[in-house]
């Protein structure tokens, strides 16, 4: 297995965020987590990138223990990340963001970058762009494109189709695909389960911190517990599950990085 998630307890202060998940990832695969709001799902990757400390429980990757390896250390080793929220430094071009994501490598980038130029070309369009005046969409791909720069060998991916008009959702989950096939491992987290579903080779429900099942994803799109609970029940139109959701709190306007700072794509919700 590429990645190993353990047992893992995460708090913030007193709240059990996360009362041991297990779950594991291998090379080449794409494996969904996928819940409700709250679930534990940002934390679960927020965990594995180093952001959030263990309680206990142990995160193995490539067959090292990296429990508590630093999260630069991390990108390093081969974890990449495309934040929930974006993270686009507003002021930096495109261009120039697209380079931070191999700002801690050492070797030249110009393949990775202009492999991102290729998978999205509206990127390369507007290369010179202000990273803050892209819409919420392109902002997306500005973050997975940025993911990528660091050549990572697995690629952890935070509600990539959120706020995005249909159309753009499937063309995110359509590059998600080929990333994969590129050789991408992927670990990716989604609120649209019937799309994500259908892209993973496997994937985990969690329930209020824990795994509640794990099944191939197939097997789940035909579970009648998971289309009740997350595919809108309806065994019929099963692309429409969520069509209309208006955009979830944390995607909203006024949202903001870690930092304070906003993300420029308030009030865009799902619209562009
Ligand atoms: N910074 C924080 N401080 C306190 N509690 C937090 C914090 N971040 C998350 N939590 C809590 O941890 C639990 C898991 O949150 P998490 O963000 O991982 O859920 P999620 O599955 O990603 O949900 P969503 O689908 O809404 O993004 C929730 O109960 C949440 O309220
Ligand atoms: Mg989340």
């Amino acid at each position: 297995m590429l990645l190993e998630i353990e047992d893992i307890h995460v708090h913030y202060g007193k709240i059990a965020a996360l009362k041991g998940i297990t779950a594991s990832v291998d090379q080449g695969e794409i494996v969904t987590l996928i819940g409700a709001n709250g679930a534990g799902k940002t934390t679960t990757l927020k965990t594995v990138s180093g952001l959030r400390p263990l309680t206990s429980g142990a995160i193995r990757f490539d067959g090292k223990d990296i429990s508590s390896m630093r999260g630069h250390k991390r990108v390093l080793a081969g974890i990449g990340q495309a934040p929930e929220g974006r993270g686009i430094f507003p002021g930096m071009t495109v261009e120039e963001n697209l380079q931070m994501g191999a700002y801690a490598r050492k070797d030249d980038a110009s393949k990775e970058l202009a492999e991102a130029y290729e998978l999205f070309p509206r990127l390369a369009e507007r290369k010179s762009q202000a990273g803050g005046t892209m819409s919420g969409g392109e902002q997306q791909m500005l973050a997975i494109g940025r993911a990528l720069m660091a050549k990572p060998k697995v690629l952890l991916l935070d509600e990539p189709s959120m706020g995005l008009a249909p159309m753009l959702v499937q063309q995110i989950f359509a590059i998600i695909q080929e990333i994969n096939r590129r050789g991408v491992t992927v670990l990716l987290v989604e609120q649209n389960a019937q799309q994500a579903l259908q892209i993973a080779h496997r994937a985990y429900v969690l329930e209020t911190g824990r795994v509640v099942k794990s099944a191939p994803a197939a097997d789940l799109l035909d579970d009648p517990e998971v289309r009740a609970a997350y595919l809108g029940g309806d065994l019929g139109d099963a692309a429409a599950t969520r069509g209309g959701t208006p955009p979830r709190d944390d995607a909203g306007p006024g949202d903001t990085r870690p930092d304070g700072t906003p993300t420029g794509d308030a009030g865009k919700g799902s619209a562009e």
